[in-house]
């Protein structure tokens, strides 16, 4: 069996910086008998620089054919000028278009050490390991009609929240699946008190549920009270499974649960690709940062965090993601904080690499 292939696209501003620690890390891991055939390209700013085009054809193509796409960040001050279709951003959109990832998994995970950091009490957050599903690919951002249009003597802007009972069906069966693999519950989040698109919405993920997980415990909830859920006691969740316009707000405010920028992962998941593993992307939540690109002062958590769901969701390697996060609490716990995780106290940051290089230390004693 040949190993599973990495696509590696840094990007721009801090991906590289920080994807230079992700590599730090397959290599440990490929030490340590967990090897991937790993290539790399360039995507967003990088790929217009290199090729003229934020996502060359070649680059897509490779994309289609590796079993998971790594990426950093894209975006920078250097490209605000250039046309929308050259954005950096693009790339970024067409890949997630291209490669149909209708799955998009945010964990909100509260390390021990930083449970102070939260703006919430310890008590709420320490401890906390949730994951929210956002549908990605449909929905409000992408049903017709839409645009602005003249009606009478003033315009009037329309989008329409659009679901069909398969976008729902697959993503739902991809939340129970998710759920097998942790604590094996679902809320489902939705409007159906006021949305058509809602009723079917919940009406579909409990058709699933009863007729393919019913071993996978289920409910339902307004979106607004999951809102305030995730605030008043977010514990209570395992997977929430919930639509692209609600998933977009509810995965940002359950991200700023746990704290920093620099220490959120993410997913996007879609069918069976070319080896049967589902097509894949991770990348940090964070952008390019150019505020701090090129000072080794961005915190790699994020980026490496990403290899570890890799790890779990795309490869089934959920003994060696737990490692991988065992390695960054142990970090954390000992006291290491790149700039970001510094909190009003203060302290001395480490670097980029430093962290990098921490982690790998972990790993090695955690073995
Ligand atoms: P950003 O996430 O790049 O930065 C926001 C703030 O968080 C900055 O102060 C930054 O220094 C800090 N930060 C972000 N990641 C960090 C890390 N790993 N360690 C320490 N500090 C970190 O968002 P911003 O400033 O809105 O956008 C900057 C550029 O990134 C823009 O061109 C934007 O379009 C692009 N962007 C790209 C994304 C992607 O590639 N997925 C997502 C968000 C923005
Ligand atoms: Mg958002």
């Amino acid at each position: 069996m040949p190993n599973p292939s990495l696509l590696i696209l840094a990007g721009d501003g801090i991906g590289p910086e920080v994807m230079a620690e992700v590599r730090k890390v397959i290599a440990w891991y490929a030490d340590h008998g967990t090897a991937f055939d790993v290539s790399e390209d360039f995507v967003g700013g990088a790929a217009y620089d290199g090729y003229g085009t934020p996502l060359a054809d070649e680059t897509l193509a490779k994309a289609m054919a590796a079993d998971a796409v790594l990426l950093g960040a894209v975006g920078g001050p250097k490209y605000d000028t250039l046309d929308f279709a050259l954005k950096p951003e693009r790339g970024l959109l067409k890949l997630r278009k291209e490669l149909d990832l209708y799955a998009n998994l945010r964990p909100a995970q509260c390390f021990d050490a930083l449970a102070d950091f939260s703006s919430l009490k310890r008590e709420v957050v320490a401890g906390l390991d949730i994951m929210i599903l956002r549908e990605l690919t449909s929905g409000m951002y992408f049903g017709e009609p839409r645009g602005i249009f003249t009606e009478g003597n003033e315009r009037v802007g329309i989008n329409t929240h659009r679901y069909t009972e398969s976008e729902i069906a697959r993503a739902a069966r991809s939340a129970f699946q998710l759920a097998r693999q942790r604590g094996n519950k679902v809320c489902s989040m939705e409007k159906a008190n006021v949305m058509e698109a809602g009723i079917l919405w919940r009406e579909v993920v409990q058709k699933i549920h009863d007729t393919e997980f019913p071993d996978v415990q289920l409910s339902h909830m307004y979106a607004d009270n999951g809102a305030m859920q995730l605030v008043r006691a977010p514990k209570q969740f395992d997977v929430i499974l919930t639509d692209n316009l609600f998933g977009d707000i509810l995965s940002d405010a359950a991200a700023m649960l746990t704290g920093s920028l620099g220490m959120l992962p993410s997913a996007s998941l879609g069918a069976a690709g070319p080896n049967g593993y589902p097509r894949a992307m991770y990348e940090p939540v964070h952008g390019s940062a150019p505020d701090i690109a090129g000072q080794g002062k961005a915190n790699p958590i994020a980026c490496i965090l990403s290899f570890g769901m890799a790890l779990r969701y795309s490869f089934a390697l959920g003994a060696q993601a737990d490692l991988l996060e065992a390695a960054v609490n142990k970090v954390l716990a000992d006291g290491l904080r790149t700039a970001d995780l510094l909190g009003p106290e203060g302290g001395t940051p480490i670097s980029t690499s430093q962290m990098g290089d921490a982690i790998i230390a972990a790993l090695d004693t955690l073995v």
